[in-house]
Formats: C-alpha cells, sequence, structure tokens
C-alpha cells in the first residue's frame, strides 16, 4: 500500500466512527489513534483546540506534549495564516516548539467549523526529516473538512 492508499484507508474508518458517533473526545481520540496506527512516518498525532485565542492539548497519540502553546510555534502559523504549514525541518522554523526532541519535520493543518471559524488544529510529527508532502497536506484537509460535522455535533459551531 502507498501512502494515498492508507490515507484512503484511514478515512473509510474515520467516516465510520463519524457516523456511529456519540462523544466527542472519545471520536477525536479514535481519529488520532488511527491515523498513527496506519502511518508509519507519524510518530505523534494529535488535536489542539483553539480556545480563548490559545491552543491547548486535545486527544493524541504519542509521547506526552505541551499543553499550552499559547498562539506560538508551528500550530499557532497555522492558526494565524489560516492555512497548513509543512515543516520539513523543525530546526529552521524560527518558534518551532520542541515538545519531543526526538521530532524533525511537522504538518499542521487547520480545523475550521462550518461557519469558518477556527475550532483546532491536526499536528502531526515525524521523526524523519522531510516526512510530509502534498499527498499528507490534500489528505489532512479533507479530515479536517470531514470533522466539520463533529464540530457541529459538539456545539462549537
Ligand atoms: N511543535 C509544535 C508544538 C506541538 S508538538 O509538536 C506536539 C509547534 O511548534 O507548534
Amino acid at each position: 500500500m502507498n501512502k494515498t492508499d492508507h490515507y484512503t484507508a484511514v478515512l473509510r474508518e474515520i467516516d465510520i466512527r463519524l457516523e456511529k458517533g456519540g462523544d466527542f473526545i472519545a471520536d477525536l481520540s479514535n481519529i488520532t489513534a488511527v491515523l498513527k496506527k496506519r502511518l508509519s512516518h507519524a510518530d505523534w498525532v494529535g488535536f489542539y483546540f483553539y480556545r480563548d485565542n490559545q491552543l491547548v492539548l486535545g486527544p493524541f497519540q504519542g509521547n506526552p506534549a505541551c499543553v499550552y502553546i499559547g498562539d506560538q510555534g508551528v500550530c499557532g502559523t497555522c492558526v494565524q495564516k489560516g492555512e497548513t504549514i509543512i515543516v520539513p525541518d523543525v530546526a529552521l522554523f524560527p518558534g518551532h516548539i520542541p515538545c519531543d526532541p526526538n521530532s524533525r519535520s511537522e504538518i499542521v493543518v487547520p480545523c475550521y467549523t462550518a461557519a469558518h471559524d477556527i475550532a483546532a488544529v491536526i499536528d502531526m510529527d515525524s521523526n524523519i526529516l522531510n516526512a510530509f508532502d502534498d499527498i499528507d497536506r490534500y489528505q489532512l484537509e479533507l479530515l479536517s473538512e470531514k470533522l466539520k460535522l463533529l464540530w457541529r455535533r459538539t456545539g462549537y459551531d
């Protein structure tokens, strides 16, 4: 299976979980578990919620991570720019927040509600340099679109 095939399988699994629904935190936790399990280049996968102009750690898989990161780092830059950020080498990104010293590259994707308010970001880290490309961007942006349903259900929207 190539990377696209893995993402297709991931998104199919996520669709099933979102259709069943039930609990917001449980759904997001399972989504991070599915991503981490299927994608071998992902060493840390998680959500940071955007609340009161601050990013705060949500459900994730991987090593323990920074809880409050304000509007800083790659995640904060993603919120400020309102677009996906791919960092091929975190050592070269000014302001990168090093939660895990083994992290070498990163992708952060914004999650908007249907009303176009920022709800969260999806953050994925890799211990490999230059691990993320346009396939990750495309597929994670698709996931972000699907999550609009979930923000609505939880009253974010
Ligand atoms: N590196 C991120 C912080 C979160 S951790 O990667 C889990 C950043 O610079 O925003």
